[in-house]
């Protein structure tokens, strides 16, 4: 399938060292509008490094990042935020002590910030009296951001609605896991990164989250996604990404990634989780 449009997402050569290795090594990459590209390779290929540079938490020794045409090499997390660029973590980031309904609000307040006009010294103090008076303006906007985390929290039926008052750490790992995505939809973006979105899942509950992506897909969400469960990888992905020890090794659809001799003796030489473990020569 050719993809005509310019790609949302681009990135070119993108390289990281640490020391003596290698984490990303030279990734090309293009990721259609409203498409989803997946990145699957064995623990320490260099995956969560990749989000990393495409997000701003880190910065490549080379290669680029470009985002709706415009180069976004080393821009700071806030700018990319502001940019429409939202992350989860592959161990998940919520605020323990803040309810379900702060955590989202996190999201929502970070693209308001974005778009408000910088009015430099008076614009804090402006704000901190606002937050203060509570003029009806004021009330009215957080009663639409409060509606606004309602319907992003009834994406995840009754998971997270019953709990918005809660605080974090009340929740489940599963819930936890959920309030991140919700937070990262506040954000309204236009490229979603999910670090293993269903890490420490069991059965039903990967696939209620297979199910919500989809449904992001659905929506015309564009998605870049860490996942070892390779079935939700399949059903998912317009195209799969294969990385080891920093270079991508293969790509394409699903299916053919999943033959590939490199592949498998990838997934091979680290050991398959739960797998046969390999001779030893001990
Ligand atoms: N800040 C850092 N300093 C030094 N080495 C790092 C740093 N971050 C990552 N690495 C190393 O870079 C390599 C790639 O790590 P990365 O976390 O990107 O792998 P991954 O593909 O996400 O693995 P996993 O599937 O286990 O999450 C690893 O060898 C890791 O130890
Ligand atoms: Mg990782």
């Amino acid at each position: 399938m050719a993809e005509a449009t310019e790609p949302l997402l681009s990135l070119r050569g993108l390289t990281r060292r640490f020391g003596g290795l290698t984490a990303v090594d030279n990734i090309d990459l293009d990721l259609a509008k409203g498409g989803l590209v997946s990145i699957i390779g064995p623990n320490g290929a260099g995956k969560t490094t990749l989000f990393n540079l495409v997000t701003g938490l880190d910065r490549p020794d080379a290669g680029t990042v470009n985002f709706e045409g415009q180069d976004i090499t080393g821009l700071s997390p806030e700018r990319l935020a502001a940019r429409g660029i939202a992350r989860t973590f592959q161990l998940g980031r919520v605020f323990g002590n803040l309810s379900v309904m702060d955590n989202v609000l996190i999201g929502a307040h970070t693209r308001l910030r974005a778009v408000k006009p910088a009015v430099p010294v008076i614009g804090p103090l402006l704000e901190l009296g606002l937050a203060l008076l509570r003029p009806a303006s004021v009330k009215a906007e957080e009663e639409r951001l409060r509606e606004e985390v309602e319907a992003i929290l009834a994406r995840f039926g009754e998971r997270l609605l019953p709990r918005i008052d809660q605080p974090a750490y009340s929740l489940s790992y599963a819930n936890r896991r959920r309030v991140e995505i919700a937070r990262a939809l506040a954000l309204k973006p236009r490229l979603l990164l999910l670090d293993e979105p269903t890490a420490g899942m069991n059965p039903s509950e990967t696939a209620e989250m297979q199910a919500l992506v989809a449904e992001l897909k659905a929506g015309g969400l564009t998605i870049l996604l860490i996942e070892h469960k390779l079935e939700m990888v399949m059903r998912l992905s317009d195209r799969v990404i294969v990385m080891d020890e920093g270079q991508k090794i293969a790509e394409g659809p699903g299916e053919e990634v999943r033959g590939d001799p490199k592949v498998i003796e990838a997934y091979l030489g680290h050991g398959l989780p739960g797998g046969a473990e390999q001779e030893s020569a001990a």
